[in-house]
């Protein structure tokens, strides 16, 4: 992202319009599926995978969406510091954390420290949006989620049987494909 200690995200894509925020986009199926799916939307990606950043900022841009959605090469725990406040209709994790071992948990992103950063970007009912294949996972995402100030369940309670996005992430493609089970989470800023 451009330097400085706050980077206003509508100086990144076309202004007016709301802006979701993808953690952790690899390569980047869901921006692609989810800007589609809603014309007048624009979207933001920290990936810390340079490379897919690259790649997927680039077909962004190939494909005529540079203005619309870009990806920046970020550690999204460093990056949505830089973020004002309220400043992001929705945040969409999904499937992260492919790690086990206990020296790797420093990695984690989906964690009680990153929650206050979530709550702060968001706009007043913006949305926090995670998904994993990985139940023992979902059960600590919501246990982090539900004792953060500022986020609620939505209606029905936390959980969702389906992606109401009209977007599925490349590891949601391939999940459904091989019949895992996926645990959705769903709040909102209250
Ligand atoms: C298991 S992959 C899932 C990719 C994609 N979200 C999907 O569902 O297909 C996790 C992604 O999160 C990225 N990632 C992990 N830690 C991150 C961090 N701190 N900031 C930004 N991206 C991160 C990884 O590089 C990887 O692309």
């Amino acid at each position: 992202m451009p330097e400085g200690e706050r980077v206003d995200p509508r100086a990144l894509v076309r202004p007016g319009w709301p802006i979701e925020l993808e953690i952790g986009p690899g390569r980047g199926g869901f921006l692609f599926e989810r800007l589609a799916a809603v014309p007048e939307l624009c979207m933001l990606g920290f990936e810390i995978r340079r490379k897919w950043a690259t790649i997927v900022d680039n077909k962004l841009a190939a494909a005529g969406l540079g203005q619309r959605a870009r990806v920046f090469y970020e550690d999204a725990r460093i990056a949505l510091l830089r973020l004002p406040d309220g400043s992001l209709s929705r945040i969409y994790i999904h499937f992260p954390d492919p790690w086990w071992k206990k020296r790797h948990e420093k990695r984690l992103v989906v964690s009680p420290w990153l929650m206050p950063q979530v709550v702060r970007t968001l706009a007043p009912n913006g949305e926090l949006f995670v998904q994993t294949d990985v139940e023992d996972r979902a059960n600590e995402y919501q246990e982090a989620i539900d004792t953060a100030p500022g986020l609620v369940a939505a209606p029905g309670g936390p959980r969702l049987a389906e992606n109401p996005f009209q977007a599925r992430s490349p590891r949601e493609h391939r999940a459904i494909k091989d019949g895992l089970p996926i645990h959705r989470l769903l709040y909102r800023k209250t």
